[in-house]
């Protein structure tokens, strides 16, 4: 069961628990899918989106969901790191959902970290987008400091795909996928707020305490730097999908 409510503009829908905030965020997707199977998706990575990836495999095994006409562009990478980097975003869509559903691998598209001239690559990337005439449905989590994608506070609203530096909490946050802190990359490509923005619809998810604050200073504050989610206010079909946890200051 869920609670929907509406808070300013976004529809915020509060799950049980993080498991049934992961299989409403599936069904969001499947429906866009079938609805328009050569969909323009754009994908996060962390620990927020592994379970409705897992949903996500699980229909297309079931053969309820294709992906044979999808195309994705994944939010960020870290700068640096290659592809078959174990804590590279690209190992991680591949591992967590492009090896186990029929995507075709050359429609997932991930900004590059090894790039030479990170501003071209950055640009071109922006262009693909633009060239796939945009994201039909992006997909977010929300860091505990209020990021999207790794647009850090401070980060402008009319930003677009660049090279970011990652803030401390950030990397204390994501030490925990690496063996030790020092590993965390300090600089990341990241799409940004105004790329972000430009999506169709937007469907963010957030559990556990530790999300509490970065939830409510979103939805109950005017939109402001400091908190990157908070322009999101300002997209006219953004839904929060949160567990009871992570809404508690809502
Ligand atoms: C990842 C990304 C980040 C994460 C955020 C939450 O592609 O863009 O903004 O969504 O840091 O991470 P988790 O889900 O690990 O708490």
């Amino acid at each position: 069961m869920a609670e929907i409510k509406k808070i300013g503009t976004i529809k915020v829908i509060i799950c049980d628990d993080s498991k049934n905030a992961a299989k409403h965020g599936a069904e969001i997707f499947a429906e866009v899918i079938n609805k328009k199977p050569d969909v323009v998706l754009g994908l996060a990575t962390g620990s927020t989106p592994v379970e409705l990836y897992k949903e996500l495999i699980r229909m297309n095994k079931e053969g309820a969901l294709s992906f044979k006409r999808v195309k994705s562009f994944n939010l960020d990478e870290y700068l640096g790191l290659t592809g078959d980097h174990p804590q590279s975003y690209r190992y991680f869509m591949n591992k967590n959902l492009f090896d186990h559903i029929d995507i075709e691998k050359s429609n997932t598209l991930v900004p590059d970290g090894t790039s030479k001239k990170p501003e071209v690559s950055c640009k071109q990337y922006e262009e693909s987008i633009k060239k796939a005439n945009g994201v039909d449905l992006q997909l977010l989590g929300i860091g505990s400091n209020g990021h999207i994608a790794f647009n850090e506070p401070g980060s402008p609203l009319t930003s677009r795909t660049r090279v970011v530096d990652l803030k401390e909490n950030t990397i204390n946050d994501n030490a925990r996928f690496f063996s030790n802190k020092s590993e965390v990359p300090k600089k990341a490509v990241t799409m940004g707020i105004g790329t972000i923005l430009e999506a169709k619809k937007i469907v963010l998810i957030a559990t556990g305490a530790n999300k509490k604050n970065a939830v409510s200073k979103s939805l109950n504050g005017k939109p402001d730097t400091d908190i990157p989610a908070s322009f999101l206010q300002n997209h006219p079909d953004c839904t929060f999908i949160v567990d009871k946890e992570a809404s508690s200051q809502l």
